[in-house]
């Protein structure tokens, strides 16, 4: 078997041209020989989980379209914001014609005929080249009219942001793609019912579609036997940090563990300074509790991680060595949310600029054990009540850096003359 299911452009040089990729076979085979149930079930049946971060079967979310309302949008994500994350980046660059592939077998499974790819306001050169993989597309009839001289349409088009963490949320980045302001919206009704322009629609991550052309080609039995059980396929890991070899590396689900990631040959080679230990793993960017180096041997899947006390998320693994100061880089995270807080709800607006003041005053020398315990109330006060996720995402990085550095809180507490510097 080939070694790369996703990263098929490690192998296979200039893969992002048509003449390279080759025939969309999987596109061809659901258009021309599947009913639309057949390739959601099939989907269903492979147990692909979505890449974007909750791990939602996409299957399910596929069949949950009515199919009584038409139009019917599909829309995919790659607004990629999450920090550490750069693998739908990598994809959408150099494999851009299977992305493509994916998401026009997804149009034609829940009846629609448009799809838009909504990217982050910084990706404008990757826009052009996925731009020209379509326009190739287009051009080989597999996408327009007729696809495949059948009678489905696909039309698809590119939709570039104004680089917001909060429109990677799938009901912001309906308004932002809508023309409105990024901010979610109040659910349910879920987007499958009531999405774009208040129509049935798919949202799927770029990594997610880019799984769909081996699951048709090959079969939903043939995807099994990659990964777990319950964590089948392949997935991208994005390595960054204190390793001597950050970058995407594509593994089966839960073959992998934390440690294989960080010092594997074939992965990060280990910690970037000889002699540092790791003392820190964000698994998923920011928006995912921060765990320590317990977690070493634990396999990379969604059930794996989530029984260590953390998330898979993105799988966005932020590493950091024993020279971090914790609070300052739990300070740093504060900092992301309170700035990418869309402010529609008030315990996430007030909540972040609190608890990012609160860290000013630890860093700054000028706060009390007092202090330290109100971070922790005001984090506590948080979770449960807000519109969307991001406000219990800003959350983790204190109460879980709390929980594993609690003593690092407490000496900035009480030695005023301790440097607010990132590395000892
Ligand atoms: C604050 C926030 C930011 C998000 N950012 C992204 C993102 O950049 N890309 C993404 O695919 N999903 C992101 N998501 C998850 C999406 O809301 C959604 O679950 C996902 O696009 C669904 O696709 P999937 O089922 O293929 O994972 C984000 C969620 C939240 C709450
Ligand atoms: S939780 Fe934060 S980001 Fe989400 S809607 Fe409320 S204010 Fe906006």
């Amino acid at each position: 078997m080939a070694k790369f299911v996703l990263l098929r452009h490690r192998e296979t040089p200039d893969i992002h041209k048509l003449s390279v990729y080759g025939e969309y076979t999987a596109l061809k085979k659901a258009v021309t020989s599947m009913t639309t149930d057949q390739v959601i079930n099939e989907v269903k049946a492979s147990g692909l989980r979505g890449r974007g971060g909750a791990g939602f079967p996409t299957g399910v979310k596929w069949s949950f379209v009515p199919k009584e309302r038409y139009p019917h949008y599909v829309t995919v994500n790659a607004d990629e914001s999450e920090p550490g994350t750069f693998k739908d980046r990598e994809l959408m660059e150099f494999n851009p014609h299977q992305v493509i592939e994916g998401a026009a077998i997804a149009a034609f499974a829940v009846g629609a005929t448009r799809v838009y790819h909504y990217l982050r306001g910084e990706f404008k050169p990757v826009a052009r080249k996925m731009q020209a993989a379509i326009d190739e597309a287009y051009a080989a009839g597999y996408l327009g009219q007729n696809v495949f001289g059948t009678t489905v349409e696909i039309q698809m088009f590119l939709h570039l942001g104004a680089g917001a963490y909060i429109c990677g949320e799938e009901s912001a980045l309906l308004e932002s793609l809508e023309g409105k302001m990024g901010q979610p919206r109040l659910r349910p009704p879920f987007p499958a019912v009531v999405g774009l322009y208040g129509q049935p629609t798919v949202i799927n991550n770029t990594e997610t579609m880019a799984n769909v052309p081996y699951i048709i080609n090959n079969g939903a039995a043939a995807y099994k036997q990659l990964g777990t059980e319950k964590s089948p396929g392949p997935k991208i890991y994005c390595l960054s940090g204190h390793v001597k070899r950050p970058g995407n590396y594509e593994a089966e689900l839960g073959k992998i563990t934390f440690r294989d990631l960080i010092y594997g040959e074939e992965f990060g080679q280990g910690m970037m300074t000889e002699g540092r230990k790791v003392k820190a793993i964000l698994p998923s960017g920011a928006s995912g509790p921060i765990v320590t180096d317990t977690v070493l041997d634990v396999p990379l899947d969604y059930e794996s991680v989530a029984a260590a006390g953390t998330i898979l998320g993105s799988a966005s693994m932020i590493i950091m060595d024993d020279s971090i100061d914790m609070v300052w880089a739990a300070g740093k995270v504060m900092h992301f949310f309170r700035h990418e807080s869309c402010g529609k709800c008030t315990p996430c607006r007030e909540g972040t600029f609190w608890m990012e003041k609160q860290y000013h005053r630890i860093l700054g020398g000028k706060a009390t054990l007092a202090d330290v315990t109100l971070l922790q109330d005001v984090a506590n006060q948080i979770i449960g009540k807000c519109l969307c996720p991001l406000g219990e995402f800003a959350t983790s990085p204190v109460l879980s850096s709390f929980k594993h550095f609690q003593a690092e809180y407490e000496a900035r507490a009480t030695d005023a003359k301790k440097p607010a510097t990132a590395r000892k």
